[in-house]
Order: structure tokens, then C-alpha cells, then sequence
């Protein structure tokens, strides 16, 4: 076998970049499934990870990308036949395995999902871990009794890649959604993917002495963590449920008991990269069926290795909208 191209993170002089190279597959990890890649997809994780972000990867150079979208070229566990299609997402792919921003990869038996019948896999990187978060977030807030004539429901970060995806499948579920954005120039795209109603980032970031806001909100799907999160566990109506799985503007949740225990609020964690096998499987079939998103080509970019470098700075300076899906084998001249 020859070599293959992927996008390397690399540290010099004490500064990251990112760059495509070819590697020999001698350099990919031992694992049981080799892949090879068709699709991969852009998340704020992959962003952190080809920065040099130590809490994601430990080891540059480093190959990113938590997502993969191809076809099984070998299994030593004889778990997939050569030729299945697949997708993975999640568990250390991209984190410290080498992950999907690449033409082949190597994982364990137990990350591949073999791709929804009826599903391609360009479309299921239009989803990715984004996609599949999103729908964990939705189905949270289902179980704990959402519905649409409860009310309005916020979500944040909406020109992002799980709010984009949140937000458009609330609105076709029937939800009136307010998003909540930075991005001027995204409001009118904001409103085509569903938005009925658009507050600034600010509105939601500004500080509070109150310990309760006006109710507002029936449910929320939170992207971005820290002082929005408070402002909305504050203005969520009684008994409402927001779900947290992002930490964009800070980590820490500085928020008093009283809407938990004078409203009954609840705060839902969603952790997707482990998610198990039989919830990925669960949720990307619904997301191919009952939650399959009329407009979702319309909500990506397909990008081939090279332009990733530059989508990932505007994403680390929150500037991008649309989700990026990476067409890996594509090449510019
Ligand atoms: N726990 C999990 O399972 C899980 C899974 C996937 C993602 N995540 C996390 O969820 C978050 C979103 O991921 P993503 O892939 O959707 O990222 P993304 O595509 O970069 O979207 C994030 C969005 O957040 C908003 N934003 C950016 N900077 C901000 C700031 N300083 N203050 C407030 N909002 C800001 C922007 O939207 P607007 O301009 O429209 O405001 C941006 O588009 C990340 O923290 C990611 O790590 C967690």
C-alpha cells in the first residue's frame, strides 16, 4: 500500500497550524477496523483539538476530525466485512486516535455504526456529531415532556452546528424557537431554517443579580455554557427542562438554587462522544425517519482538506455559519 492524504496539526515555535501531508498507513494506530474515508465534518472539538487545545489532544502532530463517514477496507474482529459502509463518531476518534480529517483511518471494533439504509454518507457527515447531539438534546427534552403547546423554546449558538441542527428540527417538529445568535448577517438564514424569533448573544450573556427572570421559556438547547446558560435556567417557565452540552463562553455555572427548587427546573447533561452504541444507533435512525431535516444540504458547505485550516479559525473566533462538511478525498489545485 502507498501513502494518503490528511490534515496534520502541528506545533512550531510554540504556535499550531494545520497543513495536508501524506502519510504511510505504517503511521496509523493498530486497531482492528481500517476505513476508508469518504466524508468527515467540522465541530468546535476539532477546532480545539488542530489548536493545540491539551485538554482534547496530547500528542502533535496529530491528525483531528471526531467524525468518519466511509467504507470498511479490512476488520481483523470480523465484526464488519470489507465493503460495509460506516460511520463513526465520537469515543477518542480525532482526540487522541487519529481521526477523520484523513483518507484512511484506523478504530476498534466497537466505535463503527454501520450507515442507516437509505442514508448516504455525505448526509450522515452533514449530521455528524453535531447532528447526532442535537438530536440527543431534542429527545432529552421530549422525554422530560416537551411539547409544543408548552411554548417557546431557546436555542443558542444557533448559527453553530448543533443549534443549527436543533433549531431547524424544533421548528419542523412544530416548536415556535427562538434563537439566539452573534451573527447579524445570519438572521435571515436563521428564519429559513425556522427561527421565528432572533435575540443578540448579549441579551442572553449580560449579567443578572436576580435569582429568577420573567418565565419565558418551555424548554432550551443550550451550545455555549457559562452566564447564557444561567440567564436561561432563570427564564425558563415552571417545570421546564434546557439541555447543556456546550462550554463555548466558560465552564464554570455560577447560578443559585431558586429555579430548581421554586420552579422545578431541570438541567440536562448531554455527553455524546460515549455515548453507547445502541443510543447512536436510536438516535440516527430517527434523524432518518421521523426527524429526517427537509433542508439540510441547504444548512452545510462541503470543503475539501485544504480549506479547512481557514474554517477553523473563523470557528475559533465564532465566525462561521453553516456546518462544514469535508469532502476528504476532494483536492484543489
Ligand atoms: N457534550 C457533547 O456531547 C457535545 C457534542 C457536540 C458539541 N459539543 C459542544 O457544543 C458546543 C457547540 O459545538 P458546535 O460544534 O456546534 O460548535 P460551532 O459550530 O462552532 O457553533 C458554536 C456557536 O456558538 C456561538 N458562539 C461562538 N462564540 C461564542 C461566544 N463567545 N459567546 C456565545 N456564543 C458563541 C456561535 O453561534 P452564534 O454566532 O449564532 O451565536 C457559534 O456558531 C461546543 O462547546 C462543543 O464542544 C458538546
Amino acid at each position: 500500500m502507498g501513502r494518503f492524504r490528511a490534515l496534520e496539526a502541528y506545533e512550531s515555535e510554540g504556535k499550531f497550524s494545520q497543513r495536508v501531508i501524506e502519510r504511510d498507513f505504517g503511521d496509523l494506530p493498530d486497531h482492528e477496523v481500517m476505513i476508508k474515508v469518504s466524508y468527515s465534518s467540522l465541530n468546535y472539538k476539532d477546532a480545539l483539538s488542530a489548536s493545540g487545545h491539551k485538554g482534547i489532544t496530547k500528542q502533535y502532530p496529530h491528525i483531528p476530525g471526531i467524525d468518519a463517514a466511509g467504507v470498511v477496507v479490512s476488520d481483523s474482529s470480523g465484526r464488519f466485512n470489507p465493503g460495509d459502509q460506516v460511520i463513526v463518531v465520537g469515543f477518542d476518534l480525532g482526540m487522541n486516535t487519529y481521526g477523520g480529517f484523513s483518507e484512511y483511518i484506523s478504530v476498534p471494533a466497537a466505535w463503527p455504526v454501520p450507515l442507516p439504509k437509505g442514508m448516504t454518507q455525505q448526509q450522515a457527515m452533514m449530521l455528524g456529531t453535531a447532528g447526532i447531539t442535537a438530536g440527543y438534546c431534542v429527545e432529552k427534552l421530549s422525554l422530560n415532556g416537551l411539547d409544543p403547546e408548552a411554548g417557546p423554546v431557546v436555542v443558542t449558538g444557533a448559527s453553530g452546528g448543533v443549534g443549527s441542527i436543533a433549531l431547524a428540527l424544533l421548528a419542523q417538529l412544530g416548536f415556535e424557537v427562538h434563537a439566539v445568535s452573534g451573527k447579524p448577517e445570519a438572521e435571515t438564514w436563521l428564519h429559513e431554517i425556522g427561527a421565528e424569533t432572533i435575540l443578540s448573544r448579549e441579551e442572553l450573556a449580560e449579567h443578572s443579580h436576580k435569582a429568577l427572570l420573567e418565565q419565558r421559556w418551555a424548554g432550551a438547547v443550550d451550545t455555549v455554557g457559562g452566564e447564557t446558560l444561567v440567564n436561561i435556567i432563570k427564564g425558563l417557565q415552571f417545570g421546564a427542562s434546557v439541555t447543556a452540552c456546550g462550554m463555548i463562553t466558560g465552564t464554570s455555572l455560577p447560578v443559585d438554587i431558586f429555579p430548581f427548587i421554586l420552579r422545578g427546573v431541570q438541567l440536562l447533561g448531554v455527553a455524546s462522544a460515549d455515548a453507547t452504541t445502541a443510543d447512536r444507533r436510536r438516535v440516527l435512525g430517527k434523524l432518518n425517519s421521523l426527524w429526517n431535516i427537509n433542508n439540510l444540504p441547504g444548512m452545510v458547505r462541503v470543503v475539501g482538506l485544504e480549506q479547512l485550516p481557514e474554517e477553523i479559525d473563523n470557528m475559533l473566533q465564532g465566525k462561521s455559519f453553516k456546518r462544514v462538511v469535508v469532502d476528504v478525498s476532494s483536492q484543489s489545485k
